[in-house]
Formats: structure tokens, C-alpha cells, sequence
């Protein structure tokens, strides 16, 4: 066959009449397009942008207004960017309420993520700024049959570690039975034909691995006391757990029946930045070079007549290159005026500045409940995890303050590694949050030990964070009744005057990126809309 030239070839697969995008994109004559693209038309000309807070919304916020022509300023108290989005690594700095600094003495190259650290396989916004700003992602092992069940101190299987896989199969065996059993016998009217009876007891059969007799016996599904292997090695399958102990130990309590992979967020795949979240927040910092003032606590914000002005203290530190742009100093105090502000400071924090936004707004920010929540990491001189007990990736659950243990989906059978020695809420963060950073620390060997003995040969340092306890946080994330979401939510859905509203706290994805990010773009699409006079709803599909 003669070669053909492009043009020759474009025009032949009919490419240049039309559908010629994946064509084309297939012989690499094209970048790769975002996955979600957000296309606006019409240009903000300039007209600026006060972004309160570098985390996820407020760096999106303004790398989105960026491409269309707005010109944006984010002001960020700490003196790095990404909020809750934070991978703690060697030298990481938190302030806490209370107890002060606190800083990480992890090896170089060892890092946990104290905020975000899963990335569910529909949250497509999250996925596309992956794509769009080139961060690698790589499989989270959310859901590890192998990781245990601890309950400490209840009923007959206390303080054992039992692996999922075990209790798992034990009890949709034993319930499974009873089911059979029941329908079978006519004991339960569910109202359905011979035909459709037989189908639910096989399917039963088959779920719970019940024998003929609809028995359930133990069986290769709950693993092994003694693995198969070579010549006479047939493997050995240990008794299952009775119901009666699983119930006595509370391994049918809430502590432990809600099975990660059974909500939707949860479920497999899920993803995470190769070498820590933080690698999503450098890239949104590297596109906003020039605009992030660090260390600049916002002291007050105020609608003017038009437009807004906010105040705040420089706390010093090195700023990343923004330019000055003319703010009054003021006894440290800077002032700042812009046509328009975007607000994506977490309410607890926003709601000891001062405002002059309308009560409705006001209420909502002093009002909205945070979740409490906190995350220690503790490095290992080895993965014992991996090398003694075949656990890569994955969580154990417990019923003690420790609540979760996590272990890294990332870095498998290296050399030292960290864990996430707990990972708890409510009550449990509040009281594990209330002790100093050595006690937290304490708690998480005493505890995790009783699941890992190998803690007390291994360990070698921690880093603790409680989200509730921690300066320009103060909670984990939004929390709200059905009645909130009709009232103090829709509250801040709406601009104040000429400030906007956004992060997680105002989606109905609470606690994750996606939140932060989708949040980012509304908010995005409602300002635009209004400076271009245009009618944009948001989500906005590719234009
Ligand atoms: N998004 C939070 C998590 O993954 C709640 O744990």
C-alpha cells in the first residue's frame, strides 16, 4: 500500500468532514482534552478578586476565574497552601488550640495524609484536575479482607484480631442459613411463588456458602489456619466463630457493620495522588504563581458600597513572589479593596472575624456544626504489616478510641512506612483531641499493640493532628440536619452582597475534594454570570 500523506489520510477517514476530534487526538495531533471541561464564554476583564483561602476551593476558584480573564488575589493565614488537603511529611507544622506547635520528625521520603486521603472512582472533578494539572494517581486499597476486627474488652472474641475476611463470611453464612432454613420451612411469608422460593434459597446457597442441607460449614472463603501449598499441603480450614460470640463481642455493632465497601463512596476503585494528596495542592499553586499572599490572617471583611474590602495581619514569612499591590499597612494590618471576594474560610474560623454580611448569613456561619476528627501518623523501622501479616492497604476497625487503623496503599513491601494509627469522630476525636501530642501518641501504641506487637520494637516517631483543635480549621468538615440543608446551608449558597460563599460546607459532598472543588466552580459560574450578564447554570456543560 503507497504511503499516504496526513492531509491524505485526514481526508480519507473523513476525519476533516467531521468527527474528526478522537481521530485525531489518536494520532497525537491534539493534547489530550479535560475529562470535565468547565467552558465559559464571555471575559471578566480584569475585574478583581479577593480569594480568601488557599485550600482546594479558593486555588481552584481562582485558577478557573484566571482563564477568563479575572484577576484574582488569594489570601492564606498559613504559611503553605492547601488547607485540609495536607500530606505531613518531615519538618510539617500544625498549630493546634491549646498545646501550641507541634512539628514532624518522620525520615525524609515517609509522608501520611492527615486530611483527604481517598479519591472516589465518581468524583470526576477531583479525577479531571488530576488529569488537567498532570498528578499522577494510583489505586487505594480502601477495602483489605485481610486487615482485622479488634474488640477490646466485649464478649467472647475480645481482644482478638480477627481478619474480615472471617467475620465476614461467618456471619452472611450464619444469616444466610437462617434465611434458607426459614423459607424453606414456610416460616417466613414472603409472598412468593414455588419457583421464585427455590431461586432466593439458591441464591442464599450460593451467598452464604451453604452446604446442600443449607448448612453453613466453614469454608476456604474465611481463609486458612494452614495455607495449601506443595505435595501433601491441602490447606486447613479453621471452625467458624459461633453467631452468638460474633453478637456477645459486638462485631455486629455499629462499630463494625458499617462495611466500607457498602457506601457508595467507599466502594471500590478508589485513587490518591502518588506521593501524597499534597501533590494536587502543589500543582494548583504552581498555575497561581504571583497571587497567594501567605501568612495573611483575614481580620475582618466588609461589603462597601460596591465592592469589598478585607483586612488583614501579615504575620510575616516568606510570601511566593506576589507582588505588591498597593494595600495600606496599618499597625500590620493591611487592608485590601476588590470588586469581588470569595470566602472559602471553614466556618468556625469565619465565624470570629468580623462581617458585615446579613443576618441570615451570619446565623449560618455561627451556627453550622463541624465534624470532630483527628488522624495520628506513626512511622515503623519496618512494614510489618506487610512482611508478618500479608495486610497491603486496607483498615482495621476497632471499637476503642483508636476506631480505624489505616494502612498505606502505596510504597508496599519498602523499607519503613507510616500508618494511621487511628483515625476517629465525634466523642472519640474530642476526647483523643483533648490530650497533648505525647498522651495522643501513647494512646495510639498502647492500643494499636494489642492488635500489633510489633509496635513496640518498631516504632520510632508520630505526628498527631486533631482537625477540631486546629488553628484555621477548627472541624473536620460541615455536618448538616435535613431541616439545616433547608435553612443555614441555602443561607450561604447565595453571594452577600459582593461576597461569595464556597468550600465543601456548601455541597452535598461533605468532607471531600470533590466538594471543595465543585463548590469552587459554581461559585465561579454564578460570579461570572453576573459580571457578564449571562444566564449560566451551573454545572455547565462543555460549550
Ligand atoms: N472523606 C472522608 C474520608 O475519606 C470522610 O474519610
Amino acid at each position: 500500500m503507497k504511503n499516504l500523506s496526513r492531509r491524505e489520510f485526514l481526508t480519507r477517514s473523513g476525519i476533516l468532514a467531521g468527527g474528526a476530534y478522537p481521530a485525531m487526538l489518536a494520532m497525537g495531533l491534539l493534547p489530550s482534552a479535560p475529562a470535565h471541561p468547565f467552558s465559559m464564554e464571555g471575559d471578566g476583564n480584569g475585574k478583581q478578586v479577593l480569594i480568601l483561602g488557599a485550600g482546594l476551593a479558593g486555588m481552584a476558584a481562582a485558577y478557573e476565574l484566571g482563564k477568563i480573564g479575572y484577576r484574582c488575589t488569594i489570601l492564606e493565614a498559613r504559611e503553605r497552601v492547601g488547607g485540609r488537603c495536607w500530606s505531613v511529611r518531615k519538618g510539617s507544622v500544625n498549630t493546634e488550640t491549646g498545646q501550641g506547635e507541634h512539628q514532624a520528625n518522620f525520615d525524609e521520603g515517609q509522608y501520611f495524609n492527615a486530611g483527604p486521603s481517598r479519591i472516589p472512582h465518581h468524583h470526576a472533578l477531583t479525577l479531571h484536575y488530576c488529569k488537567e494539572l498532570n498528578v499522577p494517581i494510583q489505586v487505594y486499597n480502601n477495602v483489605n479482607e485481610s486487615a482485622y476486627y479488634f474488640s477490646e474488652g466485649k464478649g467472647a472474641l475480645s481482644n482478638k484480631k480477627i481478619r474480615m475476611r472471617e467475620v465476614h463470611n461467618d456471619v452472611r453464612g450464619w444469616l444466610c442459613e437462617l434465611l434458607a432454613k426459614g423459607i424453606d420451612a414456610g416460616k417466613i411469608d414472603a409472598a412468593m411463588s414455588r419457583e421464585e422460593t427455590q431461586k432466593v434459597i439458591e441464591y442464599l446457597r450460593a451467598e452464604g456458602g451453604l452446604d446442600i442441607d443449607k448448612l453453613y460449614k466453614a469454608s476456604a472463603r474465611r481463609g486458612y489456619m494452614e495455607a495449601p501449598g506443595a505435595g501433601e499441603r491441602s490447606g486447613r480450614i479453621a471452625d467458624p466463630y459461633k453467631l452468638s460470640e460474633i453478637i456477645s463481642s459486638g462485631l455486629m455493632d455499629p462499630d463494625f457493620y458499617n462495611v466500607a465497601e457498602y457506601t457508595y463512596e467507599l466502594q471500590m476503585s478508589l485513587f490518591q495522588a502518588v506521593g501524597g494528596m499534597d501533590r494536587i495542592t502543589a500543582a494548583f499553586e504552581k498555575k497561581l504563581e504571583g497571587l497567594i499572599r501567605l501568612n495573611a490572617e483575614v481580620v475582618s471583611i466588609h461589603n462597601l458600597e460596591q465592592g469589598v474590602e478585607v483586612v488583614y495581619k501579615d504575620k510575616g514569612g516568606k510570601d511566593k513572589g506576589e507582588k505588591s499591590k498597593g494595600g495600606k499597612s496599618k499597625g500590620g494590618e493591611q487592608r485590601l479593596t476588590a470588586d469581588f471576594c470569595i470566602c472559602t474560610i471553614p466556618l468556625p474560623v469565619l465565624s470570629n472575624i468580623e462581617h458585615n454580611f446579613s443576618s441570615d448569613a451570619s446565623r449560618a456561619i455561627d451556627s453550622i456544626t463541624y465534624m470532630q476528627t483527628g488522624k495520628i501518623g506513626l512511622q515503623f523501622k519496618r512494614r510489618f504489616w506487610e512482611e508478618d501479616e500479608h495486610i497491603y492497604g486496607g483498615i482495621t476497625h476497632t471499637n476503642n478510641q483508636l476506631t480505624q487503623v489505616f494502612y498505606p496503599s502505596y510504597d508496599y513491601l519498602s523499607g519503613k512506612g507510616i500508618l494511621i494509627g487511628y483515625y476517629n469522630f465525634n466523642e472519640k476525636a474530642r476526647v483523643t483531641g483533648e490530650l497533648s501530642y505525647q498522651q495522643r501518641e501513647q494512646l495510639a501504641l498502647e492500643k494499636g499493640s494489642l492488635i500489633h506487637p510489633q509496635y513496640h520494637q518498631e516504632f520510632e516517631t508520630s505526628f498527631s493532628v486533631s482537625w477540631n483543635n486546629t488553628k484555621y480549621n477548627l472541624g473536620g468538615w460541615a455536618l448538616y440536619s435535613a431541616e439545616e440543608r433547608q435553612t443555614l446551608y441555602k443561607a450561604l449558597l447565595q453571594p452577600d452582597k459582593q461576597v461569595y460563599f464556597a468550600g465543601e460546607h456548601l455541597t452535598y459532598l461533605n468532607a471531600w475534594m470533590a466538594g471543595a472543588l465543585e463548590s469552587a466552580r459554581s461559585v465561579v459560574a454564578s460570579l461570572h454570570a453576573r459580571v457578564t450578564g449571562q444566564t449560566i447554570s451551573y454545572p455547565v456543560s462543555a460549550g
